[in-house]
This record gives C-alpha cells, sequence and structure tokens, in this order.
C-alpha cells in the first residue's frame, strides 16, 4: 500500500527568529531560510515547520496573530513564501505552517471590532463575561480574565492578556478560521502544525476547574484543566478540519495537546479521532521530560505507541521551542544525544526534528538584561523561560557564525565555535554526520519506517531493546543507556543478525548466539537474514 508522506517524515522545525537572517538586523527570516534549503536537504528530511510567521505584535514572538493572511515583515513577504514553496518543492521537501487557532493577538481586527460592544459583527468572536466566572488561570501567569474599559467586560486568554482566546462555540469563527486555513492550502501550504489545538473549546457554562493535591509554584499548576481544554465538542470541529485538508490532495496536520505533566499519551492520541478522522498526527511529550534511563524510555515509548495503535501513526519528539535542548538536559553529553537519535530514527511513524538538534547545539545562556520571552520575564530567576532553547544556528566559525552579520535577537551558545555546521559536515564522527546517516538509513528501509515495534523487556535493565517487523523483514535495535559495558543474552534473539549500523566502536559483525556486547552508550541496528 502506497505510504502518505506524514507517515515515515522527517519534519524539521524551524524557529525562524533563529535559524538564518539574510538582512544583517539580527533575526532570522525567510530569505535566510531559502538559502538553507540545500542544507536540508542534504540532511534528507521531508519537511519544515516554521514556527508562525504572520503578523504580529510579538508578544509572544508570533503566537500572537494579528494578520493571519499576511507575512510578518521582519520575516519577508507572500512573495517570499511562494518562492519558498517553489524551492522546497523542488527539492521534495513539504512546508508546514504554524497555525494558531486558540487565540489571537489583541491586534487583530476581530478582537479590535469585538470590544467596541456588545452588539458588533464580531462581539462574540472572543469570550466575553461581565464578572470573572471562575477560577481558571492564564498559562503564563495570572488570572485567565482581563477586564476591558472599552467594552466593560473581561475577556478570557488562555495565554497572555495579549492573547485573547477566540470563541470556537461561534459558527461564524470556525467558518472564519477555515476559510482561511482555505487560504493557505489554496497557496500551495502542505499542512499546519495546531497550536494547542486542544484548548479550542472552552466549557460552555464556565465551571471551575478542580484543584489539585498538593502543592505546586504555579497557581495554574495547582488546577486541573478539566473545563478549559479537552472539551469534547472539539472533536466535532477537528473532523471537520479533517475533512478541509482531505479536500485537497496531500495535506497534513499535525496537534500540540497540552497536556499535565509529565504528558498523558492516551488523551493525546484521543485526538487522532477513534477512526482516524480527525488529526494525522498529534504530538506526545512524554520523552521531553523523561529520565535518560532504558526503563523509562521504553515505559513512554510503549505507552505511547500503544495508545496510537497500529492503525494510526504516533510522532516522536525530543525538542521544540518550549522545551530545555535534550543535549542540555543531558550535561552536554554527545554520545547520549547520539545515542537518543538513533532511539529517535528508528521509530515508526513522523519524526521531528528542531533546529540544531543535528548538530548537538546546547542551550544559550540569557543573562536577565537579553530576556525576550513573556515567561522568562515574569519568572526569571526562577524560571530563565524558553529563549535559552532558542538561540541562533551556528553555520560557521566566521563572525556572527554564519547566522547574520549584525547582532542576533538572542545570545549565541557557549563555545559556539564547537557546533559549526560548516566544520561538522566533514568530519564523519560528528552529530551531524550521525543525523544524517540514520535519516539516509530510515529513508531506505521500510522496515524501520513502517514496521510494527515490539519493546523486549529484557533481564539486563540498561539496554533498551526492540525489534521492528515488516512483512517478513526484521531489524533488532539494541541502545545501552549506560556508561559500562553491557551485555544482553537472550535466548529469544538468536538468530543470524547482521550489523547494520553503530554509533560507537563494534567488535563483532554479526550476531548468532543472541548475546551482544555493548560498549558505554552504543547504540546499534542489526538486520535478520533469513
Ligand atoms: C504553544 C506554543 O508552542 C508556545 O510557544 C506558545 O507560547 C503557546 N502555545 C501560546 O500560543
Amino acid at each position: 500500500m502506497k505510504m502518505r508522506w506524514w507517515e515515515d517524515c522527517v519534519v524539521y522545525q524551524i524557529y525562524p527568529r533563529s535559524f538564518q537572517d539574510s538582512n544583517g538586523d539580527g533575526i532570522g527570516d525567510l530569505r535566510g531560510i531559502l538559502k538553507r534549503l540545500d542544507y536540508l536537504s542534504m540532511l534528507g528530511i521531508d519537511a519544515i515547520w516554521i514556527s508562525p510567521i504572520f503578523i504580529s505584535p510579538m508578544a509572544d514572538y508570533g503566537y500572537d496573530i494579528s494578520d493571519y493572511r499576511s507575512i510578518d515583515p521582519i520575516y519577508g513577504t507572500l512573495d517570499d513564501v511562494d518562492l519558498l514553496l517553489k524551492e522546497a518543492h523542488a527539492r521534495n521537501i513539504k512546508i508546514i505552517f504554524d497555525m494558531v487557532l486558540n487565540h489571537t493577538s489583541i491586534e487583530h481586527p476581530w478582537f479590535i471590532e469585538s470590544r467596541k460592544s456588545k452588539t458588533n459583527d464580531k462581539s462574540e468572536f472572543y469570550i466575553w463575561s461581565d464578572t470573572i466566572p471562575n477560577n481558571w488561570q492564564g498559562a503564563f501567569g495570572g488570572k485567565a480574565w482581563t477586564f476591558d474599559e472599552q467594552r466593560g467586560q473581561y475577556y478570557m486568554h488562555s495565554f497572555l492578556k495579549e492573547q485573547p482566546d477566540l470563541n470556537w462555540r461561534k459558527g461564524e469563527v470556525v467558518d472564519a478560521v477555515f476559510k482561511m486555513l482555505a487560504f493557505w492550502l489554496d497557496r500551495g501550504i502542505d499542512g499546519f502544525r495546531l497550536d494547542v489545538i486542544n484548548c479550542i473549546v472552552k466549557d460552555e457554562t464556565f465551571r471551575n476547574n478542580p484543584k489539585v493535591v498538593g502543592s505546586r509554584p504555579r497557581p495554574y499548576d495547582m488546577q486541573r484543566h478539566i473545563f478549559d481544554r479537552n472539551r469534547p465538542e472539539t472533536h466535532a470541529r477537528l473532523r471537520r478540519m479533517r475533512k478541509l485538508l482531505d479536500s485537497y490532495p496531500d495535506k497534513m496536520m499535525v496537534g500540540e495537546i497540552m497536556v499535565e505533566n509529565p504528558g498523558e499519551p492516551e488523551l493525546a492520541s484521543s485526538y487522532l479521532g477513534r477512526d482516524g478522522d480527525e488529526l494525522h498526527l498529534a504530538f506526545d511529550f512524554s520523552l521531553t521530560q523523561t529520565p535518560f534511563h532504558a526503563q523509562p524510555w521504553k515505559r513512554n515509548a510503549k505507552r505511547w505507541s500503544e495508545a496510537v495503535g497500529i492503525n494510526r501513526v504516533p510522532t516522536w519528539v525530543l525538542n521544540n521551542h518550549d522545551t530545555t535542548r535534550l543535549i542540555s538536559r543531558l550535561g552536554g553529553n554527545i554520545a547520549k544525544a547520539k545515542l537518543a537519535a538513533l532511539f529517535l530514527l528508528t521509530q515508526r511513524g513522523a519524526i521531528f526534528l528542531y533546529y540544531g538538534e543535528e548538530i548537538g547545539l546546547p542551550n544559550s545562556k540569557v543573562p536577565k538584561s537579553r530576556l525576550e520571552d513573556p515567561l522568562g520575564k515574569r519568572y526569571w530567576p526562577f524560571h530563565p523561560g524558553r529563549d535559552p532553547e532558542r538561540g541562533p544556528m551556528i553555520w560557521s566559525t566566521s563572525k556572527g557564525y554564519g547566522f547574520s552579520d549584525g547582532k542576533s535577537w538572542l545570545p549565541f551558545a557557549n563555545h559556539a565555535d564547537k557546533y559549526a555546521v560548516e566544520n561538522q559536515m566533514t568530519d564523519k564522527n560528528s552529530m551531524l554526520s550521525c543525523y544524517r546517516e540514520l535519516i539516509s538509513l530510515r529513508k531506505g528501509d521500510i522496515t524501520l519506517k513502517k514496521g510494527i515495534t515490539t519493546y523486549l523487556d529484557t533481564k539486563n535493565t540498561h539496554v533498551m531493546v526492540y525489534i521492528r517487523k515488516y512483512e517478513n523483514q526484521e531489524r533488532l535495535v539494541l541502545l545501552n543507556f549506560s556508561s559500562r559495558q553491557q551485555t544482553i543474552e537472550e535466548s529469544s534473539l538468536s538468530g543470524n543478525w547482521e550489523l547494520k549500523y553503530s554509533i560507537q566502536r563494534m567488535v563483532e559483525d554479526s550476531q548468532d548466539s543472541g548475546i551482544f556486547q555493548l560498549q558505554p552508550w552504543q547504540g546499534c541496528i542489526y538486520i535478520k537474514n533469513k
């Protein structure tokens, strides 16, 4: 059966401010992305997801949109989008836009109109109340309700007060949003990443969220978010949205599902629809919060994979613009990060990479004076915000590291020279070479892309072991999550296994005894010979 492109794709997320600047203002842009398409093509990715580039006052750096149909001049123009589509498609790369549909900017014409009176055309486009009706909190601090002098009512916002939530119970809102999505689909965009898509519908009677037991630093985390998100009515809206996308050939939507820590895979998978008729893909963030040990990784990978089931497609993600980079969570240990890459690229389904992940780029250190993220500004020093994981890409060792001729909007990672793409390209032991090889291996191997995964319980608990099976093909993956040599001795693994790929030095090339020796942090892929 022909696979749809998103069923086995490798998607590369670009945080556009930080990828490549082309005009010297210290902020990345579309022309910059264009310039790096050959690099991305060389890396072997199938699609690019670009964090929001629409017109925005940038209260939340683009996640507050004031015009969905125009590109913010900081990033470029509609012509640049067309050119990017053309050039990306010529290289067999899809372009996915980040759509923020739960809320707009306070400067969106809909809100400007809505706040004018209780009777205007757009008066019900947002969620208004005469009083603060409940205990809902904003995810970035403070209450979820702000008083608007002009209208004399409170409006609801799940995030900043500059990001009022749209009223998805109003048919006209749904129609207007769908029209806007069609505008981009008609223009040739290949799909959407949907921001906090499980938050769009709120409880009709504004019930209070119940409190959680115990204490947490932020009031937001002190409640169970059952009435300000995950309302059952969301599913019907997603089914309709799916119909819209499916009325075009080959379009895909992947949803960000906002969950309570440390991840709720069953909830995330529910948005794929019981019959696979809602989102094409949904994110599960469990592994961005999982300690780097074989057992918890296996447990969470298995849980997610089972929640999705074999008839739908799982996504795999270790990094994004909202969470400390994996390499920094791993204390900068490249051997561990390569092991994680091997894990990632040998999973079934859609793989999501975050720019810089492929060069082992760590978080930047961002002093208070250079904070940009509203979350960091509010919670500093208890929480540094998300600027550290949004530092500029490092292309070369020259001034501005090939990112910009101007002063970059955020600081570069410390010892930036170490990470330069230019050097890693020619080093076959580099992180970049590891990603490149793994992506290429995956591309040429239907069993790695599509095969069913069986995560094994083995006696040695430091090693994660799984088998991928597709028709009569089998692959065996062994990942040593420890700094010591480990042995895996399992009679069920006896068979004629040929080594296909290994990170770290490999002692034997083939195995038939069911005994495998692994060096510290070694990961390998075997192919079963019949
Ligand atoms: C989730 C996005 O990933 C995050 O960056 C943003 O701040 C919030 N949604 C609000 O849009």
